[in-house]
């Protein structure tokens, strides 16, 4: 079976609908014919200052969204990054192949960095290069993303190319995994910017009162015009709460444009902060269920760890023996 890997941050600790619609729907539906790996990248979090507490609870809660949004841990295996030494270990091999230049290229660096307020730390700038360890340790063929990670993923592609070369084949090119609908949910406030935890704003929160959620869908800024169409252009936030309503409800784009046929963005806007509502509401449910027993929940990470090390473990000492490193017996 083919090798899916992706990471989720914990940062935020309530995922938004541009991280599930973008990303971990598609976890959820590659994890039925792929041999799936899915982490909670604690390592990636602490580029940016983190309370201790904040960071440990926000690392658990990650995780039962995930259960709670479908990942099922029978079939993926769901684990904590810094369960899995082997993540950082790869990550400083790939730092010592990576061009200065080719690093100050990322362009989510450099948004990253002119945001933060307090100084930029080297994690933030070295971030891309774990997150090319993170995905070639597995030997993914594919990595569900959104948009936003593409670049990160071709510079993972230049970088096993580059090993690949240097020391023998040994590491597997992934192909980025983008749904292309909804690979960039924009921000119902700034429907012109994509839906960003760290740009506060028009974004949807799942674990957020879906009272508020409705409210910040029913004042989202729509487009000068009436009519309710898909043109991304030109009716960006009609456009946005149409791919969203979409997505939540299996329906096409052009029935919904059908079924609205006369009617005003107030209707639109309404309807979706139910749909929302109602999808939202039992995954809550689930996720309360999975931290009011911490115990099993840090059983199912502490399974997953286990299973990703054995994979982990097995391309790193291919990698040291490549690199010249005198193999511990
Ligand atoms: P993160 O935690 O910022 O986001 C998790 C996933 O959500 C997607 N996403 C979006 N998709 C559509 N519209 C949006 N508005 C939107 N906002 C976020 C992201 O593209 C991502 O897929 N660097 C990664 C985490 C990571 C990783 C990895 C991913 C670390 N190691 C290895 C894949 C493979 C990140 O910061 O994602």
């Amino acid at each position: 079976r083919p090798r899916v890997l992706s990471g989720i941050q914990p940062t935020a600790g309530s995922f938004h609908l541009g991280n599930y619609l973008g990303a971990v729907r598609q976890w959820v539906a590659l994890q039925e014919a792929h041999d799936a790996f899915y982490c909670v990248v604690d390592l990636h979090a602490i580029t940016v200052e983190q309370d201790p507490k904040v960071l440990r609870q926000n690392t658990r809660v990650s995780a039962a969204q995930l259960l709670a949004l479908g990942i099922d841990p029978d079939r993926a295996t769901l684990f904590v990054q810094s369960h899995v030494p082997e993540h950082a270990q790869l990550g400083w091999v790939m730092q010592c192949l990576t061009g200065f230049g080719e690093a100050s290229r990322m362009t989510q660096f450099k948004d990253k960095s002119a945001r933060q307020e307090q100084s930029v730390g080297v994690g933030l700038f070295t971030y891309p290069i774990l997150q090319a360890a993170d995905i070639l340790l597995y030997q993914a063929h594919y990595v569900p993303v959104g948009e936003d990670q593409r670049q990160h993923l071709e510079l993972t592609r230049d970088l096993a190319t580059r090993f690949n070369s240097r020391y023998g084949k040994t590491f597997r090119l992934p192909e980025p995994y983008i749904v292309k609908d909804t690979a960039k949910i924009f921000d119902l406030q700034d429907p012109t910017s994509k839906m960003s935890k760290s740009v506060p704003g028009g974004v949807v929160e799942l674990l957020e009162d879906p009272k508020r959620s409705a409210k910040k869908i029913r004042s989202a800024v729509t487009d000068t015009g009436r009519e309710i169409l898909f043109d991304a252009e030109n009716k960006p936030g009609v456009s946005n709460l149409l791919t969203i309503y979409s997505a939540l409800t299996g329906r096409t784009v052009e029935s919904l444009v059908a079924d609205y046929d006369g009617k005003g963005y107030g209707d639109l806007k309404k309807d979706l902060g139910e749909v929302f509502t109602e999808w939202v509401t039992p995954v809550q449910q689930r996720v309360k269920t999975y931290l009011d027993d911490v115990a099993s929940l840090d059983k199912i990470l502490a399974r997953g760890a286990e299973r990703a090390r054995e994979v982990a473990a097995g391309t790193l000492r291919r990698t040291y023996d490549k690199i010249g490193f005198v193999l511990p017996e």
